[in-house]
């Protein structure tokens, strides 16, 4: 029989890390060929701002890197922290809002994947996201920034489904476009997460809002925020070889900003 509940997958995060944590390694490649090939210095502290359950973060860590993140979410932040420890690193992720923090220690690079900017429900939060996390960074330090554009031409993508499997557990979700209201620049999102044990069905029925962006409205933003500069793009393919240039098709883009 199926259990069905209303929830927010964040509240779940043994269930989010499986879902999204498999799919690390391309990120963490890529990131790490980024921090080569763009920042003016050598990486050591890293940032993660909404870090969630730190999936990335973790493995930064493993690697020797000193990582930190924020999250508005206490349970993703506890395990995130949970796992930090029990690997044998400190507590580093606080539970602070990526519009508005502060850091006690600036890093060298800092990085936000897979949309989660797209959070942010106003420019205003999304700029001061901006601007608090460049003053969080050193002078050039970098800034990986992953989100979909709104394509203003041609079709995009409406939905997208993802399976994890851990032992006997095994988690499936769909998430897809419910409505988009591009005046209001908001994409209301649909999204279930069926988890699968031996015993048991769970369906958790969540629904979420990111902010639209075209490459024009991004651009507008960025100019916004001197302390950046675009050194590069790149996609979610996550292969440094691979630099891409924006046109009216264009959803998923990588900005690779350095802090002045
Ligand atoms: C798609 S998850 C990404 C988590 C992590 N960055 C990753 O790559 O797996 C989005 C995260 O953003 C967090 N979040 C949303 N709005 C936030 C805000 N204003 N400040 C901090 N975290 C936020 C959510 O709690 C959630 O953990």
């Amino acid at each position: 029989m199926t259990e069905t509940i209303q929830g927010d997958l964040y509240d779940f995060p043994q269930y989010y890390d499986l879902l999204f944590g498999s799919d690390w390694q391309a990120e963490f490649l890529f990131m790490r060929k980024c921090f080569e090939r763009y920042s003016k210095r050598e990486v050591q502290r890293i940032f993660e701002p909404a870090c969630g359950t730190g999936r990335l973060l973790i493995k930064l860590a493993q690697r020797g890197y000193e990582v930190a993140g924020n999250d508005l979410n206490e349970r993703a932040v506890n395990f995130c922290n949970d796992r930090l420890e029990k690997k044998g690193f400190p507590r580093t992720a606080t539970v602070g809002d990526m519009a508005d923090f502060t850091v006690k220690r600036k890093f060298d690079a800092a990085f936000n994947m897979i949309n989660t900017f797209r959070h942010l429900p106003t420019e205003a939060t999304a700029e001061a996201h901006l601007h608090c996390t460049a003053a969080a960074l050193s002078k050039g330090g970098l800034y990986l920034l992953g989100i979909h554009l709104q394509p203003t031409k041609g079709e995009r993508m409406e939905s997208e489904a993802w399976v994890a499997r851990r032992g006997n557990l095994q988690v499936n979700s769909y998430m897809w476009c419910k409505d988009l209201d591009l005046k209001k620049r908001n994409e209301h999102l649909g999204l279930t997460i069926d988890v699968y044990t031996p015993t048991r069905h769970l369906q958790i029925q969540d629904t979420m809002d990111y902010r639209t962006y075209t490459a024009t409205q991004m651009s507008k933003l960025l100019s916004r925020v001197p302390e950046f500069e675009i050194v590069a793009l790149h996609d979610f393919r996550y292969d440094i070889r691979h630099s891409i240039e924006i046109t009216p098709e264009t959803e998923d883009v990588v900005y690779v900003l350095r802090k002045r």
